[in-house]
């Protein structure tokens, strides 16, 4: 049964009338128009669709709208922009921290969910938080170069 939920995107009050079980990338991606946050496994197991909730990454393919209700949620969309890129942006670009860039999106939110709750992470923190995040080309070490850039 569809049902009007409010939620902050982006930092805007947002109102979508949807069924509170559809997840959240279906409601970003096909519902708002927002298509940073990619669809790679759809399970939970890959991290493309990583967004932030709150003060946490999520995985936004089987986060459910219900549970999206009076909350905050960060797309890439409301990281940075090419007039004002975030750090961490600036840094994936200047260590080349992606290939095929399909798991980029996912690998920046969870690095800025990271950075959010801890402003210093080390590289072992780094590393641990970003371990759901998959790469297919194989780029983690340079996405990790990135991040403690972005740090420093
Ligand atoms: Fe969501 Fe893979 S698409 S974790």
């Amino acid at each position: 049964m569809p049902t009007d939920i409010q939620f902050t995107l982006n930092g805007q009050a947002t109102s979508v009338r949807v069924d509170p079980e559809r997840m959240l990338l279906d409601v970003l991606r096909d519902t708002l128009g927002l298509k940073a946050s990619r669809l790679g496994c759809g399970l939970g197991q890959c991290g493309a669709c990583t967004v932030i909730l709150g003060d946490h990454a999520v995985t936004a393919c089987d986060t459910p709208m219900w549970s999206v209700a009076g909350k905050s949620v960060t797309t890439l969309e409301g990281l940075g922009s090419r007039a004002a890129p975030h750090p961490l942006q600036t840094a994936f670009i200047e260590e080349q921290a992606l290939q095929c860039g399909f798991c980029t999106s996912g690998m920046l939110m969870r690095a800025a969910a990271l950075i959010k709750r801890n402003p210093h992470p080390s590289e072992a923190d780094i590393r641990q938080a970003l371990e759901g995040n998959l790469c297919r080309c194989g780029v983690h070490n340079r996405v990790v170069r990135a991040v403690a850039k972005a740090v420093a």
